[in-house]
């Protein structure tokens, strides 16, 4: 009796620490994915575009250009949001020279560094532009 008495404590033990554990699991997947593409814009774009994007940052005075009012990309553009184009100026990596200077930073290196692989990359830009769509000016 004795036996299963403590079979059981040891069985019900690892239970409430596997319940504990996946619970803490579960909390931190979806702290993870309310990372939103604003705490992204916030890591990497704000230094210079700043918080409300248009484009007076701390970082921006000792910038040579102006960084971008990135509230202004849909009016600029005929009131459609520029996604292609955003997507590649943000990654960088095939960015055509006469498009933009040397000042932005080249992010899907940098992003690919931090997250890994191409995929991760992909989503994470995705969520910047998502976040920079929805603060365009009419
Ligand atoms: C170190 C400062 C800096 C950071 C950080 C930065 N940018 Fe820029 N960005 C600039 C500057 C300066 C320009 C304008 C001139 C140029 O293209 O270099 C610009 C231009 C842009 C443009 C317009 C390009 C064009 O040709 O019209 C977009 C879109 C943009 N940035 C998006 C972003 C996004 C999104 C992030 C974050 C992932 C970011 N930038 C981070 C400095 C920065």
């Amino acid at each position: 009796m004795l036996y299963f008495k403590n079979t059981f404590k040891i069985f019900f033990t690892i239970a409430v620490f596997l319940v504990a554990t996946m619970n803490f699991q579960l909390a931190a997947d979806s702290f993870y994915q309310k990372e939103s593409g604003y705490n992204y814009y916030l890591d990497s774009c704000a230094a210079c575009h700043a918080i409300d994007g248009k484009g007076n940052g701390p970082m921006s005075e000792k910038l040579t250009h102006q960084p971008k009012d990135l509230t202004l990309l849909a009016k600029e553009n005929g009131g459609s949001f520029p996604e292609t184009m955003v997507y590649q100026i943000i990654d960088g990596r095939r960015v055509v020279l006469s498009h933009g200077t040397s000042e932005m930073p080249v992010w899907g290196r940098r992003f690919k560094v931090i997250d890994g692989n191409e995929q991760a990359v992909d989503r994470r830009i995705g969520k910047i532009i998502e976040y920079i769509e929805s603060i365009q000016l009419q």
